[in-house]
């Protein structure tokens, strides 16, 4: 099954139920948001989520791109990815979290096909604040699909304040063999959806206060679903990276894992392009730039001639049609070249500063500083220097 006609499964069976589907937004979140990106279906919703009625009602679906640097690091595996599309549905004080999963199960086997016995369960455990979600595990018992209980890894929130709530998550069985042992413990066991009953918002001060009403905010990972659907072994097989894996290998040369960090990276540089994000020292910007400066690094190891400016017109045109994003290809791949020649300039100043005396041996958190404020060299370039 094609993520296109995945996303289309999902949607007409929420709207089958009296969803409405809104537009997703950009990677942008709204502001007085506390987070840099939207990393979640449910950011632009936020003011709703609260209590202000939606324009469109009370049951809601929507496709949303997401982007998530917290797992920076695990790109590479085979599940994670910085941009990511994230398929939502969401009950705005109307239905309960049970009501949910049970439409979850009923389009994960009857609407996709997925085989229950393939299927694991996780639900909130309860703590010292919060009450046990029984109603969750009830409704697993019901549908016959085995539950694991946890305490933080079923916690859901939007950062250090606002909305939260217990959760309840899906997990599809990956493994060649027959299933065994439960999500927490074997990483065979992958997470496709998180249906979260918000319930609740954190205040500054950590306090947990009720929300006016209860909402249930769900989120199911596309391209994860769309490589299980489609009997491949990680993200990077499914459709939607088609174009990259077809042409970036006949660029550069490259290793399984490294292939996957230059295409993930670059398409969500593509995408923040496309977002209006330019490249920057701090913020969002930055982002931009350390996603960049990463392919480059990777790219650079085997041969420092390469450039970015090889990069097909075509694939940055597929990634910004996929996303329906107005920005011409050829500013996209100006930009590159730009940020490139000053990564590129960077690196020759770093190097030749960097053999002065003074830097020979351990560095202090003073050289850092004087590396960073007089010489524009970031820390962790200035580590990788070091180490070359
Ligand atoms: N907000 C939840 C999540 O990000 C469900 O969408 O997992």
């Amino acid at each position: 099954m094609r993520t296109d006609h995945l996303i289309r499964t999902f949607v007409e069976f929420y709207e089958e139920r009296g969803h409405r589907r809104i537009t997703g937004s950009t990677l942008l979140p709204p502001p007085g948001d506390s987070v840099l990106f939207t990393t979640s279906g449910m950011h632009p919703l936020t003011p709703y989520l609260e209590g202000r009625p939606h324009p469109l009602g009370k049951r809601l679906v929507n496709v949303q791109r997401c982007l998530r640097t917290t797992d920076l690091d695990e790109v590479g595996d085979a599940t994670h990815l910085t941009v990511f599309e994230m398929l939502g549905t969401w009950s705005l004080g109307d239905y309960g979290g049970p009501v949910s999963l049970d439409w979850g199960y009923e389009l994960l086997t009857e609407g996709l096909g997925i085989d229950p016995g393939l299927l694991h369960a996780t639900a909130f455990a309860g703590d010292d604040r919060t009450d046990p979600d029984t109603a969750s595990v009830e409704l697993w018992q019901r549908l016959g699909v085995p539950v694991e209980l946890t305490v933080e890894d079923n916690w859901w929130s939007n950062g250090p304040v606002g909305p939260c709530g217990p959760d309840s998550e899906f997990f599809l069985w990956s493994g060649d063999g027959p299933p065994q042992s439960t999500p927490t413990r074997d990483d065979r066991w992958v997470e496709v959806w998180n249906h979260v009953t918000m319930t609740h918002r954190r205040l500054d001060d950590g306090s947990l206060v009720p929300l006016p009403q209860r909402n249930v905010d769900t989120g199911l990972g596309l391209e994860r679903l769309a490589s299980l659907l489609q009997g491949r072994s990680s993200v990077f097989e499914c459709d939607v990276f088609d174009p990259w894996r077809r042409l970036v290998p006949i660029l550069w040369t490259l290793d399984e894992p490294s292939l996957r960090l230059v295409c993930d990276h670059l398409r969500s540089v593509v995408v923040l392009l496309g977002d209006s994000v330019r490249p920057a020292n701090t913020g969002q910007g930055y982002v931009l730039r350390r996603l960049l400066r990463r392919v480059l690094t990777v790219l650079w190891r085997e041969d420092p001639s390469r450039s970015l400016g090889d990069l097909p017109e075509d694939l940055v045109r597929h990634t910004v049609d996929h996303f329906r994003q107005g920005i011409r290809p050829g500013d996209v791949l100006r930009m590159l070249r730009e940020e490139e020649h000053r990564f590129r300039r960077l690196l020759e100043r770093g190097r030749h500063i960097l053999t002065r005396p003074r830097f020979q041996g351990p560095l202090t958190e003073e050289d850092f500083h004087y590396l960073h404020d007089t010489h524009g060299l970031p820390r962790d370039l200035i580590t990788s220097l070091r180490e070359e």
